[in-house]
């Protein structure tokens, strides 16, 4: 489970990106969020000969809105939309954002990264087939832009050529009256969906006249289906065109079935989730529940927002070699400690932190980024070590379960688990307490559900939950108090 070797690049602006991917043609792949393709490489089902890494584009990293459109760089972080006012006019896209993965991965995937993964199971290609998004690709030769149909090619493969890169997506405002809502099932909450549908309408007294319903999870790619949007466009009542819609579903989309479902299932979920989506939608036009309504004032036309949160080292280095593959020298502060290292460029996050710094604390489990035993902070975010690569965190500052407490002084969170018995073999305690050090930062007095959710991402084999979620409480409570919990 570790990357095949390759040449690494990591371009400062588009044009050297655009420049590497003209000269290195088929033989090289794009490493934007990398949630999808660390994995695909530590599998070896893909063996790039060179990476070029985007991820210090910073002119690509932006959410900007006019009132017609909104317009996402390639290098914005999906968690970043989650918190964008801007995207706050795009209420499908902030819906069905929350149901990509775990907090661990939005904070380092990217809407455009996933959307030129293009997997047919994943939450954004459907919404933006259902609201008919327009992709901006570039490669050195020019500008092209495509539509969600020329985009979306088969499984894993778009319209994008060689040479090509996506810079932009823009996706269309659509204007009060209309309400959206996003609804999966999957296996276990954060997982592709089996099936997914993105459904929006607009009410006119009381009655849906317009429709917008696009699937994921039912075919090679996503599916928007005119006929089901005509029939819940048809009734009298919202129920009437709803199981209308449903049916449509049912009948017209053609699944595959795999060892997660057989294709009757996906059908049945489709006319099930076809249902739920369009009432919720529904509700919300109703509600004017400002989560899914566009602002009444268009935010600063031209405004990206927020700070990138990605700390820059070395811009260029001499060709380096270590045990005869690529390398890199890096430098990182890891719980206040000032490292420099080099390290092969194929290298993981977690295991430069086990084997070069000697931080055993970060454990690996499954290393294609399931189990999240391996999340540390990077720049005060819950990440996976083992779907970054260690040149990406050249410059950051880190924090591992070592830096959190000590034998005599412990953190709120390790005091809580040991006092709720929050552990028995530990092998995942130290995920799950740098995960949810981010979590009660950013949420200092959740609920139980919110705690559930926030580890759905780290996976106990021993304990159970309900400790787990009693010593968060705990520690929710020791931290408010501000009580070191020692
Ligand atoms: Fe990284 Fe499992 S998520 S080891
Ligand atoms: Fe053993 Fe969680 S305590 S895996």
């Amino acid at each position: 489970m570790k990357p095949p070797r390759f040449d690494y690049y990591d371009p400062h602006t588009l044009d050297e990106a655009l420049a590497l991917l003209a000269e290195h043609g088929d033989e090289g792949k794009i490493l934007a969020g990398g949630q999808s393709l660390l994995p695909l490489l530590s599998m070896r089902l893909a063996r790039p000969r060179v990476l070029i890494d985007i991820n210090r584009l910073i002119e690509l990293d932006y959410v900007r809105a006019t009132d017609k459109e909104v317009r996402i760089g390639a290098t914005a972080r999906q968690r970043r939309i989650e918190r964008s006012d801007a995207a706050r006019r795009l209420p499908l896209l902030l819906d069905a954002i929350r149901w990509i993965g775990h907090p661990q991965i939005r904070n380092r995937g990217t809407v455009c990264g996933s959307l030129a993964h293009a997997d047919p199971a994943a939450e954004l290609p459907g919404v933006a087939a259902a609201v008919g998004a327009t992709f901006v690709v570039r490669s050195a030769a020019g500008e092209r832009l495509l539509q969600a149909e020329e985009f979306f090619v088969h499984y894993l493969t778009t319209g994008l050529r060689a040479d090509e890169m996506l810079v932009e997506v823009r996706f269309p405002v659509f204007p009060n009256g209309w309400g959206w809502a996003f609804e999966e099932v999957s296996n276990r909450h954060g997982d592709y969906a089996l099936c997914g549908v993105a459904a929006g309408v607009r009410v006119e007294e009381g009655r849906v006249v317009e429709a917008r319903l696009a699937y994921v999870g039912v075919g090679p790619v996503p599916v928007r289906l005119v006929e089901a949007e005509r029939a819940a466009a048809c009734g009298e009542a919202v129920d009437e065109g709803a199981r209308a819609a449903a049916a449509e579903a049912a009948s017209r989309l053609e699944p595959d079935g795999d060892m997660h479902a057989s294709a009757e299932f996906r059908r049945h979920l489709a006319g099930v989730l076809t249902r739920r989506a369009l009432h919720r939608a529904h509700q919300r036009t109703a509600s004017g529940d400002r989560a899914v309504q566009a602002p009444a004032t268009p935010p600063d036309l031209a405004a990206g927002i927020g700070d990138r949160g990605v700390t820059l080292g070395e811009r260029t280095q001499p060709p380096l070699e270590l045990g005869g593959e690529p390398a890199r020298r890096i430098r990182m502060r890891v719980n206040g400690v000032e490292h420099a290292l080099t390290v092969p460029v194929r290298k993981t996050l977690a295991d430069a932190l086990r084997e070069d710094l000697g931080l055993t604390g970060t454990h690996l489990g499954c290393e294609h980024g399931v189990c999240g035993a391996c999340t540390v902070l990077l720049d005060g975010e819950a990440v996976r070590s083992c779907l970054l690569l260690a040149v990406q965190a050249d410059g950051a500052e880190l924090i591992t379960v070592e830096g959190l407490g000590s034998p005599d002084r412990l953190h709120p969170l390790q005091q809580a688990f040991w006092e709720h018995h929050g552990l028995q073999c530990g092998f995942c305690t130290p995920g799950f307490l740098t995960t949810l050090v981010a979590f009660l930062r950013d949420n200092p007095a959740p609920t139980r559900e919110q705690i559930r959710e926030a580890i759905s991402g780290n996976l106990c084999r021993c304990t159970g939950y309900v400790n787990i979620v009693d010593a968060v409480e705990r520690a929710a409570a020791l931290m408010r108090q501000g009580r070191s919990g020692s």
